[in-house]
């Protein structure tokens, strides 16, 4: 055994071996690139103007813009960190391309948006929301004025659906497109329409670029009626890649080893980027390295420790790109958000847990799963490519060359493996019939088919054969939920409890706002306590929003209470804004008091797909799906065994758990949703 993998204070088990070594060449773009000059990288971190300057993106933008202006679309290729995102938009602003419309630029992700329009006001030197801005889900940083604008590709989605021609648009940018997510892949039929039809009508052109860090390019060309492509030249420096030597059990632990494995030897300055799956493991591993790192000995540098996830607060987003004080390290503990949305700079290290956590669906079953995954190969080599932007690093891969081997080579398109309803539903509100849409790379035919049937169940569309909207159905698009949620609002006016509702839906729609250090794991839950209700995790919920909006302060009762005061105040956000849209939908306020069998009931509504029998001790089968779940522990349900629930969601982490559940009747289920309940009997009432 090596010895720089044991001589730690805390107790570490033999688990992670010295690696073997693979040399990183880079992600292998071979064809011809622009010219780029070599630069010498900025290390002095807080002048934009001069760093602007030094990016690969910068010696060639006039070329750049001569090729954008050639063609209606064109499609960029370069190295995260080139400037792709943060430059090309200011470039073209600079020519006055998009003369009288607005330059969009879409991004999967909020955090992305967010802090790359925060970046893009800093170098320009303007107020966000005027000449530059961002619009993502309940929030819209964007004024007449402005002319760049960043925003999710859902958000994007929403826009088309009040005007598919996306008039307002000179320029539309998509961006990540690598990372093809559900929403992206949809725009790209969209975008390539309203290009179409702008043209034929003789209106504005609409002009489009596609921009990845890495991607099958010949198929997207192909796509767009075979747009040139770009290639940007970009510099990555050698990174050293180090396997596990032996299969590891949990690799939550042997990051957080390998965290301090290198925090040991490595100079001050020498950032470390970890990837996770979420903001639960990245909140729980940032308590245990600040733990950790008080009992270490004064030799090594003080620790910074960053979480990044896409619900974290715009304020701590930006934090993370601040410069590390000098002899201090900066340990980032990230989604894959950092894999290409943004570029931090510092990393001289990343760990790779070579997991990932995805949304998937199982269109046989209807059940829709969050999932930690095994990442691909793709993604493995966009983690270790992080650590070699500013000069060579090293990465640190939680598991064997074995698995590495194993991994997917690409990741499935999210469009392939999720859950289509929310996508039919927006699709159906643009007046297009999903099964004949021009897909980049069409989902299969049973997924179509089972968003059709759940939105026939939720009385969106009349039959699956002849999908029209519902009046019901238009007014579910109009809400930016999952349409499940839209329907559980839209019932919530004939049970009496539109006040309940919205508190809950809004404190579904963020992340959890329980904070459980695993230090302090009894106090939490004993805090937790005083507001749970036999019902379940919803109206235990409930029970606390209510408190929380009685309060003038807040903060500290939150902290008394072990509960994250951003996230209920995100809540409370998001609630105001659904509150405005009920009001432009006509419905009236309303509360059911105490009565939680109305808010129990409503929640049937739309997540009737949702619900679970008991089988036997402890085990569940989804009525429907009749897949075999547990109660997750963090439900408050978990230890007691009612006989029926509803469930919000379920995470699959080795066994498959039912999250945010509910107590309900099933007699319940027969009244409110009698031809799903009589299709799927419930054992309750077979005879
Ligand atoms: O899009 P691409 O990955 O090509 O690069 P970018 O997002 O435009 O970022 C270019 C550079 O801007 C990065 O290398 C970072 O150094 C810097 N940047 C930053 O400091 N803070 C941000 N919020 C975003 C970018
Ligand atoms: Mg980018």
């Amino acid at each position: 055994m090596d010895s720089k993998y044991s001589a730690f204070t805390f107790k570490v088990p033999n688990k992670i071996q010295k690696p073997n070594h693979v040399n990183f060449n880079g992600n292998g773009i071979k064809r011809p690139r622009l010219d780029d000059q070599q630069t010498k990288l900025c290390t002095n971190g807080s002048v934009p103007a001069k760093q602007r300057k030094l990016l690969p993106v910068y010696n060639v933008r006039h070329r750049l813009i001569a090729e954008i202006q050639k063609t209606p679309t064109v499609i960029i290729i370069g190295e995260t960190g080139s400037g792709k995102t943060t430059q090309i938009p200011q470039f073209m602003h600079e020519v006055n391309m998009e003369k009288s419309g607005i330059i969009g630029i879409t991004q999967p992700r909020r955090v992305a948006a967010i802090t790359l329009s925060s970046r893009v006001a800093e170098e320009m030197d303007c107020k966000q929301g005027e000449l530059v801005g961002y619009t993502v889900r309940f929030e819209d940083v964007t004024s007449s004025h402005t002319k760049l604008k960043y925003l999710t590709d859902g958000m994007l989605l929403r826009e088309a659906m009040l005007d598919n021609l996306l008039m307002a648009y000179s320029i539309i940018v998509l961006d990540e497109a690598h990372e093809r997510t559900v929403h992206t892949d949809v725009l790209f039929g969209i975008v390539k329409q309203a290009q179409a039809v702008r043209r034929m009508k003789k209106l504005a052109p609409l002009k489009i670029i596609v921009m990845s860090a890495t991607m099958d390019v010949d198929h997207f060309s192909n796509y767009f009626n075979h747009a040139p492509v770009v290639y940007l030249g970009g510099r990555q420096y050698p990174v050293k890649v180090l396997h596990a030597k032996h299969n590891q059990e949990d690799y939550v632990f042997s990051s957080l080893v390998t965290i301090f494995q290198i925090h040991k030897e490595a100079p001050p300055n020498h950032d470390i980027l970890v990837f996770l799956t979420g903001q639960e493991e990245i909140e729980a591993m940032a308590n245990s390295i600040r733990q950790i790192a008080l009992e270490l000995d004064g030799k090594a540098p003080q620790l910074k420790v960053y979480p990044l996830y896409s619900s974290l607060p715009s304020q701590q987003q930006l934090d993370v790109f601040r410069p590390t004080p000098v002899g201090m390290r900066k340990v980032i503990l990230s989604t894959n958000v950092a894999e290409t949305s943004v570029t931090i700079s510092g990393i001289k290290y990343v760990i790779d847990s070579g997991m990932v956590k995805a949304r998937s669906h199982h269109p046989g079953t209807g059940l829709d799963m969050l999932k930690v995954q095994k990442i691909s190969q793709a993604q493995a080599w966009q983690r270790t490519g992080r650590a070699g932007r500013e000069s060579s690093g090293f990465c640190y891969r939680v598991y064997t060359k074995q698995e590495f081997d194993s991994l997917l080579k690409n990741s499935i398109p999210e469009i392939q493996r999720c859950n289509l309803t929310s996508v039919v539903l927006q699709l159906l509100a643009l007046g297009i019939n999903t099964l004949e849409f021009d897909f980049i790379d069409k989902p299969p035919r049973e997924a179509i088919v089972c968003a059709l049937e759940q939105l026939k169940y939720l009385g969106a569309i009349e039959t699956v054969d002849n999908p029209g909207l519902t009046k019901l159905g238009m007014k579910m698009a109009q809400f930016p939920l999952d349409p499940r949620f839209s329907k559980i609002l839209l019932s919530a006016n004939e049970y009496n409890c539109v006040e309940e509702i919205l508190s809950i839906v809004s404190l579904l729609s963020g992340e959890s706002i329980f904070f459980i250090p695993p230090n302090k794991k009894d106090k939490a839950l004993a805090a937790r306590q005083k507001f749970v209700s036999p019902a379940g995790d919803h109206i235990t919920l409930l029970n606390i929003y209510r408190q929380y909006s009685s309060l003038t302060v807040k903060k500290q009762w939150c902290q008394e209470n072990f509960l994250n005061w951003r996230n209920l105040h995100y809540a409370s956000e998001v609630r105001t804004q659904l509150q405005e849209l009920c009001r432009r939908c006509n419905i009236p306020m309303s509360s059911c008091g105490q009565d939680y069998d109305q808010v129990q009931k409503c929640l049937i509504t739309g997540l009737f797909m949702n619900i679970a029998e008991i089988q036997r001790e402890r085990q569940y089968m989804t009525v429907g799906s009749r897949q075999i779940v547990s109660i997750h522990p963090s439900s408050t349900l978990f230890g007691s065994q009612p006989p029926c629930v509803l469930f919000t969601e379920v995470v699959q982490t080795g066994r498959c758990y039912m999250r945010q559940l509910s107590r309900i009747e099933p007699d319940w289920v027969m009244d409110i949703v009698p031809n799903f309940a009589s299709k799927h009997r419930l054992t309750a009432h077979v005879t």
